[in-house]
């Protein structure tokens, strides 16, 4: 694929050719690979400018603001597709034929029940845990049920577990919040469909019948495509490091849901919405975008700025559009909108967010559509995590066939001590001074 090098010209060295690798859109890459022979690592904390594999699901270009799910724009995918055809095409790169959707969503439907048993994990949690960290043990504990029937060298057992987990996470989502208000689990029902399940698993009880607002499954399905997958983002990659070591799949989800938890990643959603609650009233509004810039204040505007969106999230387009739909099909007047409203306004005129292209990220606007429809916000992040769970096992899939798969093991620089003789603590305090070394 190298058609260009790059020469690296290192004083008093040979030079060092690294061929240059192209994609199909996007930035080329200069493969590195030959450094470590060279005696050389390359240092990129955060990976900024790192790829850290070869990928065909989703393509970003953050000045442009583009974000394609196997080459689909994904405010078209938002507008006419539903989830379960966007995991369809995350998953296996085309759209389905309606044959193929009808076996997906019959097979996907099909698995959506948990064992009995995992309804006692629950039990072991106190009633106020966060839902986050019950997701974490409860998806990882999936390993538990499935593992001995699991060789991820098998194309077809790695699919069932894909299915497994689409299936699942609905289910044990909902459990979470049923447990955290000490109302009954509510078991999946086959002829909803996949958003109006979750709701309905979500807000119905045993005693009556509970009707799903259309409105309302219709703006759940669209925050789950516009989370669905995000190219290697922070759990994404968190997955992928997992998964190269050969780990069972539920553990590699367990340890993606973990890094989504963050803040910074998907529990800015949650701390977008504390944030808005923090702010109370537009007038507060010039008082937190100044703290925003204080370098000195760790204060951020939640729900602002992106590593890789350097203009508008295009997400954030579709879901500032949905926004207004369920708020007026739901007719609230949510003063929180208001707030967030007018912060977006200030903080797009503002001279240090135009700087610094901070704009509302796709978090800004999922957590007040969450809010109207009645989430509670220590929910928004398992949302987020359901939702891209599609996308990381996308990508963990892709990783296991791809032959350049191996496990990843990252270098450093180190900084620390140079080799030293360790003496015992008689001898340091008969002489506490540490003698020069006289090794390198
Ligand atoms: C998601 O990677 C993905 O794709 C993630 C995601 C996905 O779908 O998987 O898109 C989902 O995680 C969206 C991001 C949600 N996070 C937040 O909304 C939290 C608030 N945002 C920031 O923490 C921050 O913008 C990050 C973490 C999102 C990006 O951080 P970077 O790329 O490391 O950028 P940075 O922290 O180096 O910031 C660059 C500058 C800094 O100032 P300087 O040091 O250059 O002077 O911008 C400032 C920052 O101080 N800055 C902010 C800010 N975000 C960055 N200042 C105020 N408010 C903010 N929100």
């Amino acid at each position: 694929m190298a058609e260009k090098t790059a020469i690296l010209h290192i004083e008093g060295r040979e030079a060092i050719e690294l061929p240059i690798l192209n994609g199909s859109i996007g930035p080329d890459v200069v493969d590195v690979r030959a450094l470590g022979a060279n005696g050389y690592f390359t240092y990129d904390p955060g990976f900024v400018a790192t790829a850290a594999c070869e990928s065909a699901i989703t393509y970003i270009d953050g000045n442009q603001g583009i974000l394609l799910h196997r080459g689909y724009p994904i405010d078209q995918l938002a507008n006419n597709a539903d989830y379960l055809e966007v995991c369809y095409i995350l998953l296996y790169g085309e759209v389905p034929t309606r044959a193929q959707y009808e076996s997906f969503l019959e097979t996907v439907t099909r698995h959506t029940m948990v064992h009995e048993q995992i309804a006692s994990f629950f039990h072991g949690f106190r009633r106020d845990a966060h839902p986050m960290a019950i997701m974490c043990g409860v998806v990882g504990a999936l390993a538990a049920f499935y593992h001995d029937s699991l060789d991820i060298n098998a194309d077809e057992h790695r699919e069932i577990a894909a299915y497994r987990l689409l299936s699942k996470m609905p289910t044990l989502a909902a459990m979470c919040y049923k447990y955290s208000i000490g109302q009954p689990f509510i078991y999946p029902r086959n002829d909803l469909d996949y958003a109006e399940n979750f709701i309905h698993m979500m807000f119905s009880t045993p005693c009556e019948e509970y009707e799903v607002n259309p409105v309302i499954a219709r703006a759940m399905d669209k925050i789950f495509i516009l989370h669905a997958d995000h190219e290697q983002n922070a759990s994404t990659s968190t997955v992928r490091l997992a998964g190269s070591s050969g780990a069972n799949p539920f553990a590699c989800i367990a340890a993606g849901i973990a890094s989504l938890w963050g803040p910074a990643h998907g529990g800015a959603n949650e701390a977008c919405l504390r944030m808005l609650e923090e702010i109370g009233s537009v007038d507060n509004i010039p008082e937190y975008i100044e703290r925003a810039k204080d370098k000195d204040d760790p204060f951020r505007l939640m729900g602002f700025g992106h590593r890789v969106y350097k203009n508008y999230d295009p997400r954030a387009t579709v879901m500032r559009n949905a926004c207004h739909e369920v708020l007026k099909e739901l007719d609230i007047e949510d003063p929180l909108l208001d707030v967030a409203m007018e912060l977006e306004r200030i903080a797009l005129s503002d001279a240090y967010f135009i700087e610094k292209k901070l704009y509302p990220n796709v978090d800004f606007y999922s957590g007040i559509i969450l809010k109207a429809i009645g989430i509670p916000v220590s929910m928004f992040t398992v949302i987020f995590a359901m939702s891209r769970t599609i996308g990381w096992i996308a990508h963990w899939n892709e990783m296991h066939g791809d032959p350049d798969n191996r496990i990843g093991r990252p270098r450093q620089l180190y900084t620390g001590a140079k080799r030293r003789d360790f003496r015992s603590m008689e001898e340091r305090e008969l002489c506490p001074e540490e003698p020069e070394q006289i090794m390198a």
